[in-house]
């Protein structure tokens, strides 16, 4: 799997302070202080990806989801999603600033919408057997998302508007 597109260059220079990996609270990438297993230590990197599979599975045949994926390049954007839920559930840190931007470009995208997505990622976890407590936890990792995919006063917009 191609990653570089999304992955920080180890030296690169954020052009804004708030161009910053999102730590994520409650697997806290990268951070080793806690004893607990991280979800992705869990699961392994195969299963996220089975998991992101099914998921678009859902997603894409989901009445309140589908539409917003005409034309989009499915086979890229699982990879991205791969990507992404590995480092929310544990895995290396990534930009976050793409994927801000990709959302800003759907047009209506709400609330309901996130909550049917998670629903999905409920349904895709449950065909794959995955524990209703691991479940949870990857719940939660991806509700930490919602106000930077509805792009609520994400801390790059903030740091955006004090230089203006
Ligand atoms: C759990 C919440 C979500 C996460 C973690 C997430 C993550 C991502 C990521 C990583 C990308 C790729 C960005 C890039 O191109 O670099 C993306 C793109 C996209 N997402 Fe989401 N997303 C979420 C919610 C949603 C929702 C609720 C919708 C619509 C129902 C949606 C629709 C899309 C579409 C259509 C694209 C492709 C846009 C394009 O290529 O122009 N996403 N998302």
């Amino acid at each position: 799997m191609s990653t570089e597109a999304v992955y920080m260059a180890p030296n690169a220079a954020p052009k804004c302070p708030f161009d910053q990996p999102l730590v994520n609270p409650y697997e806290r990438p990268n951070s080793r202080e806690s004893s607990e297993s991280t979800v992705l230590d869990i699961l392994g990197e195969d299963k996220v990806e089975l998991l992101v599979e099914r998921f678009y599975h859902y997603n894409l045949t989901d009445r309140k989801t589908r539409l917003f994926f005409q034309g989009v390049n499915i086979e890229r954007l699982q990879r991205m999603q791969t990507t992404f839920l590995i480092h929310l559930l544990g895995g290396k840190q990534m930009n976050m600033t793409r994927m801000r931007a990709a959302h800003k470009r759907l047009l209506d995208l709400n609330d309901s919408h996130f909550d049917a997505m998670l629903k999905n990622l409920t349904k895709a976890g449950k065909d794959l057997g995955i524990s209703s407590e691991l479940r949870e936890r990857i719940l939660a990792a991806a509700e930490t998302t919602r106000d930077d995919v509805l792009g609520r006063n994400s801390a790059h917009e903030v740091a955006q508007q004090r230089r203006r």
